[in-house]
């Protein structure tokens, strides 16, 4: 399986605090059946290099090959609506043209049609990370339709299908599988102790929803269409 969303990347966002931190998490993504993680830490301010989030990359690349775990840890973001746009080229997912993007959690911003349509128009395929966890969402899916007719993808969290963050959420998530919405199902995860690196129990309850075949799809096929660059389809 391929996780394209965690926060294992140590010392930069509220994830991993270190790199001791992100071997625990990688270790327990290995024993899940993880074998690619994208390394997704928030992008929220202009101060966040590029320069900065390889260094970390490669020392945590070097401790997994010196540690023997064998998961590949890939470099992105999870960028802020917020953040100025001519850095988005900066952060996408491995540097190909798909971008992972936070919206506030609590409101979807009036100009978020706006905005995802000028980064289609730039060439991006945007991602929206987690929209069952937005609060204006859960009380209007419609307005995440609306933008899902403009060819922006969905990936929605493993938590929220196993119960972590409420039961509208994982409502949410089971309606948004039901109507075909999602493309990835990530882990989101920010340490080995809670919000933890695995996917398979919820790709086990998606599969009881959209097909066990169609569940790994998921984890699996859109996520290495996404690597090699292709379009995927919903
Ligand atoms: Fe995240």
């Amino acid at each position: 399986m391929i996780d394209i969303h965690c926060h294992i990347l140590p010392g930069v966002d509220d994830g991993a605090a270190d790199l001791s931190e992100s071997v625990k998490m990688a270790k327990i993504a290995h024993a899940d059946g993880i074998s690619k993680i994208i390394a997704t830490p928030h992008i929220n301010e202009p101060s966040i290099t590029r320069q900065s989030l390889i260094i970390r990359h490669e020392m945590l690349t070097q401790r997994l090959e010196e540690k023997m775990i064998p998961v590949d840890i890939l470099l992105g973001g999870e960028v802020s609506f917020y953040l100025d746009s001519s850095q988005f080229n900066l952060h996408t997912l491995n540097g190909t043209k798909y971008i992972l993007i936070e919206f506030p959690a609590g409101h979807l911003l009036q100009r978020a049609g706006e905005i995802l349509f000028h980064l289609i128009l730039k060439g991006f395929y945007p991602i929206i990370a987690h929209p069952e966890r937005n609060a204006a969402i859960l009380k209007n899916p419609d307005m995440l339709f609306n933008l899902l007719n403009m060819q922006v993808l969905v990936q929605i969290t493993a938590g929220s299908l196993t119960g972590m963050f409420g039961q509208d959420s994982k409502a949410c998530a089971r309606f948004l599988l039901r109507k075909g919405a999602v493309s990835f199902i990530a882990s989101d995860a920010h340490s080995a102790r809670y919000r933890r690196p695995v996917l398979s129990e919820a790709v086990h309850k998606a599969g009881k929803i959209i097909g066990k075949e169609n569940a790994l799809k998921l984890v699996t096929t859109n996520p290495e269409a996404m690597l090699a660059g292709e379009k995927i389809r919903r």
